[in-house]
Parts: structure tokens; sequence; C-alpha cells
């Protein structure tokens, strides 16, 4: 069996100071196999930078993914150029953009490939996602032995439809975005590990990282004010699917949370 982890949206300083603090201990206590990050708030006000991106694989993760905010700081196409493939960003974004959508990497000298594709549903309109991740797996079905996809989108509705999508065919997949967790983790029918959400990485004590008198500002009093991100009660949230590295069939899920 592998143990892979996935770990949810890092938000900003305290995100990535938290990371760079748990997750080494937690790989090693754990024996985790495989990690992969969402990435993509990783500086404050969002989007990734080369050296963010270097703190994050240095923590342990072996993949960065992104999402809707992955183009946000144009220090990302540095991550891409020197990380060609170990940083990915959505799949079914224009073809043209830099940085791949999935990439193939070694755990144990098993095979992995990671898929990264954002949402449509209350999300700016890109490629379909799941007619992307048909094309994804035609080439990946044949050169690895366990695919994880990071669907990241707002809609439940449209995670869940994915994952059943793709039931059978990959190993696991885990929403991001919402940086909420969810309490649905299972296992599909055909042997696919599911989390709607896996939460965030960073200041607990926040609207979805930013500060909370920012958010209530913005939304109550249509204050224009920048974003600014939160620092107290940071927790790193995640989940475990425990995969037969032989079938790549999905065993279990288990959701994660690690606090100071
Ligand atoms: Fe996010
Ligand atoms: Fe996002």
């Amino acid at each position: 069996m592998l143990k892979l982890l996935a770990i949810g949206d890092v938000v900003g300083d305290c995100g990535v100071d938290f990371l760079v603090k748990k997750l080494p201990a937690f790989i090693k206590e754990n024996n985790i196999d495989f990690t992969v990050v969402n990435g993509e708030n990783a500086l404050p006000g969002s989007g990734i930078s080369l050296n963010i991106t270097e703190d994050i694989l240095s923590a342990g993760a072996d993949c960065v993914t992104l999402g809707n905010h992955a183009f946000n700081k144009k220090d990302v196409e540095k991550a891409f150029d020197r990380y060609p493939d170990r940083i990915i960003r959505p799949f079914n974004y224009d073809g043209s953009l830099e940085g791949e959508g999935y990439t193939i990497l070694d755990a144990k000298g098993w095979r992995i490939g990671v898929v990264n594709l954002v949402g449509r549903i209350y999300l700016t309109p890109v490629n379909c996602p799941f007619l992307a991740m048909d094309k994804a797996l035609d080439y990946l079905k044949d050169r690895t032995d366990i695919i994880i996809a990071d669907f990241h989108a707002e809609a439940t509705s449209e995670k869940k439809a994915f994952g059943y999508y793709v039931d059978g065919r990959v190993s696991a997949v885990f929403g991001t975005h919402t940086h909420t967790p969810t309490a649905d983790e299972q296992v599909l029918p055909g042997g696919t590990g599911f989390i709607t959400d896996i939460g965030m990485t960073g200041a607990t004590d926040s609207v979805l990282g930013l500060k909370k008198e920012i958010s209530i500002g913005r939304i109550v009093h249509h204050k224009r004010s920048r974003f600014d991100w939160a620092d107290t009660n940071p927790a790193m949230m995640g989940a475990i699917f425990l995969v037969d590295e032989h079938t790549g069939k999905c065993h279990s899920v288990e959701r994660i949370k690690v606090i100071e």
C-alpha cells in the first residue's frame, strides 16, 4: 500500500510558515509516500512565486498544484521553468499558457500521475474539466500506476459529479478552492478515493484566510479595502489516501487537521 497525502490551499505567509513547520514531521510520523500541496494562495494576496514553490517542495511536497489564481503573479512562470514536472496548473486552461496540467512523478519506484483541473461553476468559464480529464487519462493510463486529481472548484455538485465521472479510472480525487473541508470522504464504488474539499493551510481565525475585519468590511459595508491575510490559529488540513499500488484502487480516505 502507498500512503498519499493531499494538503489544502496554503494561504499567505501564515500558511507557508505553518506548512514548513509541520509538514516534514507529519510526513515522517505517518509514513507518507507521496505528497501533493495546493499552493495557489501561497503568496499574500494569492498566486505563487519561485521562492515559495521551493519552500513548499523543501518542506516535503512532491508536487505543487494550483487553481484559479495560478497566474495571479508572473513569478509563477519562473517556477514552471525551474520545476516543470513538480508544479502544475489547471490542465483545462488554454494550452498556450505556461506550465503543464499533469505530471508523472516517482514514489518508491511506482509512477504517480497528478492532474490539476479547475471547475466552471461560479468560476471563470474555461474548457470542460471532465473532457480535459479524459484527455489527460488517455495519456496517463498506460504510463502510470496511480493517478491523483486535484479538482479545484467552487460547487460541491460539480466536484462530486467529477468524482463519479472518473470513478474506477483514478486512485484519488480531492477537491480544493473553498478552503473549507467537507466531511464526505469515501471510497466510491469503482475504487476511487474521494473528498469534496480538503480545506486550507493557514489562519483559521479568519474568513477563508482573509482577516475577518476586512472580510466583514467588504461583505457588510461594501468597503473596497485591500486584501490582508490573517495570521492567528494556523492549521494544516488535508487527506490521506491509502492506495494499493498493484491495482490502483483506494482502500481508505482519512481527513487530517494539524494544529499547534
Ligand atoms: Fe484557494
Ligand atoms: Fe481557488
